[in-house]
């Protein structure tokens, strides 16, 4: 291996990939702040940006809001209450801020566990339905469709059960070809700073019933629509313009970045599955579901799961050492349940140990340089003999 290609290559990876479309968000963003526009309620930006995200997820309507988090309250608020005691299904790994909308809407939540995927399947969702529960919240993690999202959304809808997506993390994941965000009563994503659209802070959520966006769109703040007779008031959830201008032309070249990142990620698929120690990888190039596959992921991660939360552990804290970006889901992490300090019905403890799980991100980086990309990755998951034994 050629270490000093191996210490050099991270000093070319693009991690931020919202700086690949710099030039064009500076000209929006110049725009708007130059020509002092900067209202959201009449902006352009916002419109434009609601517009493309319906269009993309052939839905009937989105609103930009300033996160995911607030998205998701706010469709909690406009949601009736059906029931005087309503549960609401959400997954074991997901954000701590999920199960903090459902219980300042006046819900409680109930935990689905986690399977090898990260999400719960059918199996795990059933057994937690009664005749309170109202609604599921399923979150596509990682970059990759849920892939029990078709069985779930039927299952749901046989009950009159709401299904709501979580798709923070799913820019760009899809479902038989067609982008995640399309089931169910509504779907939120979040343009936070991580994500494959980054504005630093911001979100918006997606449906197709016209009364619940009119509903949203009034209750969020615009000011502009009448409120609906049961609304509580009138909040502030909206996206600003500035924020919209920035968000636009990452969207557009979502599909790009998508294909930039592709070849990296199978050849770090590749890679993986040849590590003994690696239990199984996510996304599989083949996949025993093709909702698995490379194909459905959006790019941008590769996980791995390892034989012990402390083989997972140190494998993090070379990748840290070596500058790699990852995640490993170890102590106190806020998108795991078990670390969620006001879940009072939760019942975790679920199919699999989360801590032997991480996944690293798969930079923009130019061909010649995957090799040594490559190398460093596989140096981190080796640990030497007696680490092995041990851990
Ligand atoms: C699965 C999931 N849901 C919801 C959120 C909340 O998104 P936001 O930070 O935009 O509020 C996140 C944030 O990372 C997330 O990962």
């Amino acid at each position: 291996m050629d270490t000093v290609a191996q210490t050099h290559v991270l000093d070319e990876t693009v991690y931020q990939y919202s700086t690949l479309t710099a030039v064009d968000q500076l000209e929006r963003i110049t725009k708007v702040v130059s020509s002092g526009a900067l209202g959201a309620i009449a902006g352009d930006h916002v419109r434009e940006f609601e517009q493309q995200v319906a269009g993309h997820l052939s839905r009937q309507g989105a609103i930009a809001t300033s996160s995911a988090s607030a998205a998701l309250e706010l469709l909690l608020r406009c949601l009736p209450q059906r029931e005087v005691a309503e549960r609401v299904v959400i997954p074991e790994v997901c954000w701590i801020s999920v199960p903090t909308a459902v219980i300042r809407s006046g819900r409680t939540p109930v935990i689905a566990p986690a399977t090898g995927d990260l999400t719960p399947h059918w199996e795990q969702i059933e057994p937690l339905l009664d005749e309170g529960t109202t609604a599921v919240i399923l979150a596509h993690m990682r970059g990759r469709p849920a892939p029990d999202t078709h069985r779930i959304a039927d299952e749901l809808a046989q009950r009159g059960v709401t299904l709501i997506e979580d798709c923070a993390q799913a820019w760009g994941a899809t479902l038989d070809k067609q982008p995640v965000g399309r089931h169910g009563l509504a779907a939120v994503f979040s343009t936070e700073t991580h994500k494959l659209v980054a504005t630093g802070e911001g979100g918006v959520i997606a449906a197709d019933d016209s009364q619940l966006l009119h509903a949203m769109r009034a209750v969020g703040g615009n000011t502009r629509l009448a409120l609906p007779e049961n609304a509580h008031g009138r909040g502030n959830d909206r996206m600003s313009e500035i924020t919209a201008a920035s968000a636009l032309p990452q969207l557009s070249h979502l599909d790009d970045l998508r294909q930039m990142l592709r070849p990296l990620q199978e050849e770090l698929v590749n890679r993986l599955q040849n590590v003994p120690a690696a239990r199984s990888v996510l996304p599989t190039l083949l996949g025993a579901s093709p909702n698995l596959g490379a194909d459905a992921s959006n790019g941008s991660l590769v996980g791995v799961w390892l034989p012990t939360s402390r083989h997972a552990s140190r494998v993090a804290d070379q990748l840290f050492r070596s500058g790699v970006r990852h995640w490993w889901p170890g102590p106190g992490d806020p998108h795991l349940a078990e670390n969620w300090p006001s879940t009072p019905t939760a019942a975790t403890g679920g199919a699999v140990d989360l801590a032997c799980y991480l996944d690293i991100q798969v930079p923009v980086l130019d061909e010649p340089r995957h090799p040594a990309f490559l190398d460093l990755i596989t140096s981190a998951l080796r640990l030497d003999e007696d680490e092995s034994e041990t851990a």
